[in-house]
């Protein structure tokens, strides 16, 4: 990695075309309020219409927006701002695609993603948004939560790297599960982050 205490540790965050970026968002000020020395160096999106994208002009974050729709592409110029920037880390957040397992060999740092349930249950394809907590409602869990893990070639499936549960037994519908759990998530996220930049974790 290219932080060192005098450093700032640089990261990109990678979002789909609908994200609300709320992680994105709480990362930022959790940096900024702790005074960690982490930048958001960019934000990608794969499509300009992201809401995401005015909170972070509002916030002075760099947006580039990357079509995914040529994903050898999306892939190699994302090479291209990690080698020519000294990038630490890659966060998803909210990202709906897959990377290629070639390009995650060739990129030599840390792909990081965030899951809103205790994976490995509720987790693959499908599993996003609120098919998820749809999904850990109805089978009437006591127990949800968020997973922060390292991204693979395969849908939430790389090794888990936090995870914190969430008591959803007072919830009376998915979405007060979705709020419950994204709560977490804001701060989970974060510190999982900075956890491995630092080496804490
Ligand atoms: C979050 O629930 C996260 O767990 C999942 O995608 C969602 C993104 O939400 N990977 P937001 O854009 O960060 O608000």
């Amino acid at each position: 990695m290219a932080g060192t205490p005098s450093q700032i540790f640089r990261i990109i965050t990678l979002s789909s075309g609908h994200s609300r970026g709320s992680n994105l968002l709480a990362m930022h000020r959790h940096f900024h309020e702790q005074q960690l020395p982490v930048e958001i160096f960019r934000a990608v999106f794969t499509k300009a219409t992201a809401p995401a994208i005015e909170h972070c002009t509002e916030r002075g974050i760099p947006v580039e927006v990357i079509s995914a729709k040529d994903m050898p592409g999306f892939e190699a110029r994302l090479l291209s701002l990690v080698r020519d920037n000294s990038i630490d880390l890659i966060a998803l957040c909210g990202f709906l695609k897959l990377l290629s397992a070639d390009f995650l060999d060739t990129l030599g740092i840390p792909v990081l993603n965030i899951h809103p349930a205790l994976l490995p249950n509720y987790g693959g394809k499908s599993m996003y948004g609120m098919a998820v907590h749809e999904a850990v409602y109805s089978n009437g869990e006591q127990y949800s939560g968020a997973t922060v893990h390292r991204a693979d070639a395969q849908y939430d499936h790389g090794a888990i790297v936090a995870q914190q549960r969430v008591d959803i037994s007072s919830c009376l519908s998915a979405a007060e599960v979705a709020a419950r759990v994204l709560q977490v998530e804001h701060q989970l996220y974060a510190q999982a982050i900075w956890g491995l930049l630092s080496g804490i974790s």
